[in-house]
C-alpha cells in the first residue's frame, strides 16, 4: 500500500472502525447473470456441486484478511494465499480469480514482492488493489512513479468507464486512498478507468487479458459502494456464483468429520467460549459420545460458570462433558505469585498438565479438535522476510506437549469469528454463549493485582456477579465488549453502621472496543454506577470502597494484568 511510517499510525488508528455489521456493508448482492439461468440441468448440477474460490495473494497489507472477508460476504468462498504463489499451485485450487493484495512497500524498493509472472498466463481473472495495481503494471512494462501529492485517507473517486468491474455505480464515488506512488505511464494493451484529483490513472483494466486494477482500497468501508466493485469482479468477471453459505459448510464439515474420525475419539478443551463451544456442538452432531470434551475448572472461573456451562452442554447437546475440578493444583502453584507473567505462564503450564492427564486416560483417542479461526491462522507475510509465507498455527491449548501425537480437528480454521457465531446460531447454541464477552484464558488470575487466594477469588467473584448483573440489567451487555470487576488488594479505611472497616477495594472497568486491540473506557450513567457501587460495598463482604477505571487502550490495557 505503498506508504510511510507516519502514515501508518493514521491508518492503523481507523482499524476498530471497519467493523460495521456485515449487512450493512454488504448491501445488495448484483443479480446474477442472465446466462446462468438458461444453463442445461444436467450442468448446472455438475456446476452447484463446485465450491468457487477466489485466491488473495497476500503482500504484506493490513487488509488482506478484509479482502478475503469482504468476498465471503458476496458468498464467495476466499482463501489468502502467500503472493509468491506457483502456478501451478493456483491451479491444483482451480480458483475463478485472483486478488492481488495491497502492501507495505514501493514496487520499486529494494526486495519488494513481486509475483511468479507466470501467473498472468493462467488466463484467471485478476483484480489487483493498491500495491497489487503498480505490481501489476510494472510487470506488464508500464510506469510507476512516486508522486508529487499523495492521497491518504478519503479521496473523490471519478469513473470514467462505467462497464463491468464499475458497472450499476455512480461516476463519482468517495474512496479510500493509501499510496505515495502513482500509475504514470499505462502498460500496452491497458486502459485506464478512472481517475482522482491527483491520480490521473486509479484504476486500469487489460479486458482482453481480464486484468483489473484499483489504486484504492474497496475492501474498506470508507469506499462508498466498495463491496459493489468486489461483487463486481466476482460475479461480472470472474463468473461466481453466490453459493458459500453457513449451510453448506455445516453439512460438508459434518461429512469430513465423519468420514476423517470414523471409528477413532476425539478430545477438546471446552472453555464455554465462542469457539470451542460451536466447534464441540458441530463435532457432537458428526460423531456424538465419540467426541470427548474436558472442561478444566482451574478454580479460575466466574461465578457459577462451571456448573453454568455443564447444564448448558449436558442438557441441550447432551455433550459428553467431563468436568476436572482442578482448583487445588492451580491455586497451590499460584501461591506466592504476584508477577502478571509468571502467573499466565504457570496457568499455562498447569492447564496442559491437567488437560493431558486426563486425556491420556482415554482409549483410543487419535484426535483434538480446536476452535482455531481463521486469523489465529494466517498472519500477513512479511514481503521482507524471504519467499516463503510466514504462517503461524495458533494452538488454542497452549502449547500441547509433541508426544501427545494427536491429530488436529479444526473445522473453523478458515472462518472468522463472525462467520462462527453464524454458525453456532444455526447448531442452536444459544446467545447465552454466542454473544458473551470475552473472558481471559488465565481467568479471574488476571483480575487481581498481586497474589491470586481462594478468598480474594471469592470476593472478585461476587463482585463481578453484581456488575455484569447490573450492566444486563440496564440492557447494556451487548453493547460493551467488556464489564467485569478487578481486585486491588490494597485496604482502605471505611465505616460501616458505627464501625471502622479497613478491606479491600473494588475497580469496574468497562469497555468499549470493536476487536481487542484498542478500547475506550464506557461512560456509564453516574445510576448504572452507583447501583454497582451500592450492590458491591453493601452485599459483597471484604470490600468498603468501589472506584471506575477510566483508562483507555492504549496506553492501558483491558484486563489489569
Ligand atoms: P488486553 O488486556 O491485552 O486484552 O487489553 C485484550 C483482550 O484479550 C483478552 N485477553 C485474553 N484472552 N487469553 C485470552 O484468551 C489471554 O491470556 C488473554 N489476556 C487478555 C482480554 O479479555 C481482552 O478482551
Amino acid at each position: 500500500m505503498a506508504r510511510k511510517k507516519s502514515e501508518h499510525k493514521k491508518i492503523k488508528g481507523l482499524k476498530t472502525r471497519f467493523r460495521a455489521s456485515p449487512k450493512k456493508r454488504l448491501g445488495r448482492l448484483p443479480k446474477l447473470k442472465k446466462a446462468s439461468g438458461h444453463i442445461g440441468k444436467s450442468i448446472r448440477v455438475q456446476k452447484n456441486r463446485q465450491k468457487d474460490v477466489i485466491l488473495v495473494l497476500d503482500f504484506g497489507s493490513q487488509y488482506t484478511q478484509l479482502i478475503a472477508r469482504r468476498i465471503r460476504e458476496c458468498k464467495v468462498y476466499s482463501k489468502i494465499v502467500p503472493y509468491n504463489i506457483s502456478l501451478a499451485e493456483i491451479e491444483e485450487i482451480k480458483p475463478k480469480g485472483l486478488v492481488l493484495s495491497g502492501g507495505p512497500m514501493s514496487v520499486y524498493d529494494k526486495g519488494s514482492p513481486y509475483p511468479h509472472k507466470d501467473i498472468f498466463k493462467s488466463g484467471l481473472p485478476v483484480l489487483g488493489v493498491c500495491y497489487g495495481m503498480q505490481v501489476i503494471c510494472e510487470i506488464f512494462g508500464g510506469k510507476v512513479e512516486a508522486s508529487k501529492t499523495r492521497e491518504f485517507g478519503r479521496s473523490e473517486l471519478f469513473i470514467d468507464s462505467n462497464k463491468d468491474l464499475f458497472i450499476n455505480l455512480p461516476t463519482n464515488l468517495t474512496c479510500w486512498m493509501s499510496h505515495s506512488d502513482q500509475i504514470k505511464k499505462l502498460p500496452q494493451g491497458f486502459v485506464s478507468l478512472a481517475h482522482t484529483l491527483t491520480a490521473p490513472c486509479a484504476a486500469f483494466a487489460n479486458r482482453a487479458k481480464k486484468i483489473y486494477a484499483v489504486q484504492f482500497h474497496p475492501e474498506v468501508v470508507h469506499t462508498q459502494r466498495g463491496n459493489e466493485v468486489i461483487s463486481n469482479f466476482l460475479f461480472q468477471i470472474c463468473n461466481c456464483l453466490p453459493r458459500w453459505t453457513v449451510d453448506k459448510f455445516i453439512h460438508q464439515q459434518l461429512k469430513i468429520v465423519k468420514e476423517r474420525v470414523a471409528d477413532k475419539k476425539v478430545i477438546l478443551g471446552l472453555s464455554g467460549g465462542v469457539d470451542s463451544s460451536v466447534t464441540a456442538v458441530l463435532l457432537n452432531r458428526a460423531i456424538g459420545k465419540r467426541l470427548h470434551c474436558i472442561f478444566v475448572d482451574n478454580g479460575l472461573l466466574r461465578k457459577n460458570e462451571v456448573s453454568r456451562v455443564e447444564k448448558m452442554f449436558k442438557e441441550n447437546f447432551q455433550l459428553n462433558l467431563v468436568v476436572i475440578d482442578a482448583e487445588k493444583a492451580f491455586l497451590s502453584r499460584l501461591k506466592g505469585i504476584t508477577d502478571p507473567e509468571q502467573k499466565r505462564k504457570i496457568i499455562g503450564e498447569e492447564f496442559v498438565k491437567v488437560f493431558t492427564n486426563k486425556a491420556k486416560k482415554i482409549s483410543n483417542v487419535q484426535f483434538l479438535a480446536q476452535g482455531t479461526l481463521y486469523p489465529d491462522v494466517i498472519e500477513s507475510i512479511s514481503p521482507l522476510g524471504g519467499p516463503s509465507a510466514t504462517i503461524k498455527t495458533h494452538h488454542n491449548v497452549g502449547g500441547l506437549p509433541k508426544n501427545m501425537k494427536l491429530e488436529l480437528i479444526e473445522p473453523f480454521r478458515e472462518l472468522f469469528k463472525d462467520e462462527v457465531r453464524a454458525i453456532g446460531k444455526k447448531l442452536e447454541v444459544p446467545d447465552s454463549i454466542l454473544k458473551r464477552q470475552p473472558f481471559p484464558g488465565p481467568g479471574l488470575a488476571v483480575r487481581i493485582a498481586g497474589e491470586v487466594t481462594k478468598e480474594r477469588l471469592e470476593i472478585l467473584r461476587e463482585a463481578d456477579e453484581r456488575v455484569v448483573d447490573e450492566i444486563k440489567k440496564a440492557g447494556l451487555y451487548h453493547d460493551i465488549w467488556q464489564a467485569f470487576a478487578v481486585l486491588l488488594p490494597i485496604k482502605t479505611v471505611g465505616v460501616m453502621g458505627d464501625q471502622r472497616t479497613y478491606e479491600n477495594v473494588i475497580a469496574i472497568r468497562c469497555v468499549s472496543s470493536t476487536d481487542g486491540m484498542t478500547a475506550d473506557w464506557v461512560q456509564l450513567p453516574y445510576e448504572i454506577l452507583a447501583r454497582m457501587s451500592n450492590r458491591i460495598i453493601n452485599e459483597v463482604a471484604g470490600v468498603n470502597r468501589v472506584v471506575y477505571d477510566i483508562s483507555s487502550k492504549p496506553p492501558a490495557t483491558i484486563e489489569w494484568e
